[in-house]
């Protein structure tokens, strides 16, 4: 496997001075709902215990959305709370970019949804599918319109209600995931830190390993489609859970070696929440200090393309991000997807 496109080495120096422009994320946000299911919760549900869901994942708790509460909702109250702290009003949006894998629907796009929920009317919108890499795909594609001078203003939402796609009945799946939003906004803002560099990458030989087979053009619902599971999310944990680590081993060590920076002098590390085993993993193989990782999949779970997005804003307002210090985002997902984010705070 390897972590996309090796480039030559850049100096954060020089390429955050790139012509003068950076692209800062001038204002985060996150919304999960107010409904918790614990542990003992599930234990009613499937034949599990709190015991091995902690052990095996170190998750404890997740939200769950109301049944009319959907992916757009989640993605505009995270979305207003990212664009308050940025001092940024939705006429000022140029383009919503919304990664998720639980839309609210197939089409029309749920970042059209959210256009009209925040009311953004000048900006474009589109939802962008790379699973719980979601996130950095989409932040890579709003740093180029930004340092492109295309656009001014972007919104970059990670957003989902995998509630809708999980199978209550597979107890090797349903103790995992929960429902939630993160958001932030990308600007230039003279003089301001900003995205240093990112690495994505894929490997679709792997697409089976996780996956959701129904409800595209190649099972669309019909009786039979639903009485097979197809519409429920599937997954063989322990191969994902390998590839997990030396994919997200193989972009955080991109990331770095772009920026000549030593893991040593990265102030927090945002991993994809999905197990803390693999969380842990991956802070060994890149040798950081546990103090280093910011960790909140005990709360929520699994969120997928909201995973980091979530992490990221609760790291800031819980003070572990000041102006100055370099903050490693680094995800991975169905796909195989895979990337990372190097900024500057
Ligand atoms: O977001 C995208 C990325 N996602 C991930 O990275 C997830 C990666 N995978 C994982 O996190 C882990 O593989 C899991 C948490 C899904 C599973 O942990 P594991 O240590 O790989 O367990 P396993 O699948 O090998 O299962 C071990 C045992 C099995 O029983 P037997 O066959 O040994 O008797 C399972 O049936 O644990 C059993 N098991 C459970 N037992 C109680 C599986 N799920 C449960 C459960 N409660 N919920």
């Amino acid at each position: 496997m390897n972590s996309g496109k090796t480039s030559a080495p850049i100096n954060p120096r020089t390429r955050h001075g790139f012509q003068g422009r950076t692209c800062s994320i001038v204002g985060t946000g996150s919304y999960v709902p107010e409904k918790i299911l614990t542990n003992s919760d599930l234990e009613r549900l499937v034949d599990t215990s709190n015991d091995w869901i902690t052990t095996r994942t170190g998750i404890r708790e997740r939200r769950i959305a109301e049944p009319g509460q959907f992916t757009s909702d989640l993605g505009a109250k995270a979305a207003i709370k990212a664009m308050e702290k940025a001092g940024v009003t939705s006429e000022q949006v140029d383009l919503i970019i919304l990664a998720t894998i639980t839309p609210d629907m197939p089409f029309p796009a749920t970042a059209c949804l959210v256009q009209q929920k925040i009311g953004a009317r000048r900006a474009a919108a589109f939802d962008l599918e790379a699973a719980c890499s979601g996130f950095i795909y989409g932040l890579e594609i709003g740093h180029q319109f930004i340092m492109s001078h295309t656009y001014e203003t972007v919104l970059v939402i990670g957003a989902e209600k995998l509630t809708s796609i999980v199978n209550w009945k597979d107890r090797n799946t349903c103790v995992l995931f929960g429902d939630g939003a993160g958001a932030v906004v990308l600007q230039h803002r003279h003089g301001a830190n900003g995205i240093l560099t990112t690495c994505m990458g894929a490997d679709g030989g792997k697409a089976d390993l996780l996956s959701m087979p129904g409800g595209g053009s190649r099972h669309p619902a019909t009786p039979e489609s639903v009485a097979a599971d197809l519409h429920y999310l599937r997954m063989d944990g322990k191969e994902t859970f390998k590839n997990a680590v030396n994919a997200m081993c193989l972009a955080a060590k991109e990331c770095l070696y772009r920026c000549h920076l030593d893991v040593s002098q990265i102030k927090c590390i945002i991993p994809h929440q999905a197990n803390h085993r693999i969380v842990e993993a991956v802070r060994e193989r890149l040798e950081a200090k546990p103090e280093q990782v910011f960790i909140n999949l005990d709360r929520y779970g699994n969120t997928s393309a909201a995973s980091v997005a979530i992490a990221l804003n609760e790291a800031a307002e819980a003070g572990r991000l000041q102006p100055g210090d370099l903050v490693l985002l680094v995800v991975f997902g169905a796909g195989l997807t895979w990337g990372a984010a190097l900024i500057q705070w």
